[in-house]
C-alpha cells in the first residue's frame, strides 16, 4: 500500500502535525507487526514551502483532465492518484480550511473535471478501494467550528475517488503542541492509525 499523508499547517510540529504523526506512528508499527503487511510506503509531505498557486478556474483541466499550472503541484497530483490511503491535516482558520489546504483541494478541481466531465477513472486500475482521514484541530469550541471543513473534505474525497473513512477533530487547542497535554487526543490519533492499518486493505 501506498498511502500519502499531507501536513497543511505552516506550524511544523503544530497540533495538527503532531496528531498526524501518531496515525502515522500507528498505521507503521500495526503493519510492521503484521508480517504479510509489511514494507508500506507511508508518505509524509509538508505543503507550507510549497510553490501552490490559486486555481484560475482557466478550464483547462475540463478539456485535458490535468492541470495547466506549472508548479509544486504537479509533482502532488500522481502521489494523489496513487495513494491507497490519504491523510489531510488541516487547523481551522476562520472556520475552513488554513489556505495552503485550500490551495491543494482547490486545485484538485483537475481531478474533479478528469473524473466528472471527462469520466475517467481517477485510481489507478486494479488498486484496491481508497480511504481517506481528515485531521483538524480548532481553538474555540462549538458545534459548528469542523462544520465546513467536513462538507469540504465530503466533495474534495468524492473528486478524488477515496472513501470518507475517518475524521479526528479536537476542539479548544491554540498554542502551538498544547494538544500534547490533551488528556486523550494522541493516543486516538495512534489508535486510529492502528485500526487503518488493520482495516484497509
Ligand atoms: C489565521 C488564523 C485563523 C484562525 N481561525 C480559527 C477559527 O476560526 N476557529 C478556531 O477554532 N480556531 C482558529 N484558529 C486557531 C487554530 O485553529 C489553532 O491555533 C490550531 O491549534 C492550529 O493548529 P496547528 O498547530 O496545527 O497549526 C486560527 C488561527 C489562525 C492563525
Amino acid at each position: 500500500m501506498y498511502i500519502l499523508a499531507i501536513s497543511s499547517s505552516p506550524r511544523i510540529y503544530g497540533n495538527t502535525d503532531l496528531l498526524l504523526e501518531e496515525v502515522l506512528r500507528g498505521l507503521h508499527e500495526t503493519r510492521e507487526s503484521t508480517s504479510d503487511r509489511g514494507g508500506d510506503d507511508i508518505e509524509k509531505i509538508r505543503l507550507s514551502g510549497l510553490e501552490i498557486s490559486p486555481c484560475t478556474q482557466c478550464d483547462f483541466c475540463r478539456q485535458e483532465g490535468c492541470c495547466a499550472l506549472q508548479d509544486d503541484m504537479q509533482d502532488i497530483y500522481p502521489k494523489l492518484t496513487k495513494a491507497d490511503g490519504l491523510i489531510l491535516a488541516s487547523p481551522i482558520y476562520f472556520m475552513a480550511h488554513c489556505a495552503q489546504a485550500k490551495l491543494l483541494i482547490d486545485r484538485c478541481q483537475a481531478l474533479w473535471s478528469r473524473r466528472y466531465i471527462l469520466k475517467q477513472p481517477i485510481q489507478d486500475p486494479g488498486r484496491p478501494r481508497r480511504r481517506g482521514i481528515f485531521i483538524s484541530v480548532g481553538a474555540t469550541r462549538g458545534s459548528k467550528v469542523f462544520a465546513g471543513v467536513k462538507i469540504t473534505m465530503k466533495w474534495f474525497f468524492d473528486a478524488l475517488e477515496v472513501e470518507y473513512w475517518g475524521n479526528l477533530l479536537f476542539e479548544g487547542l491554540d498554542a502551538k503542541g498544547s494538544v500534547r497535554d490533551h488528556p486523550t487526543a494522541l493516543e486516538e490519533a495512534y489508535q486510529l492509525g492502528c485500526r487503518a492499518a488493520r482495516e484497509w486493505s
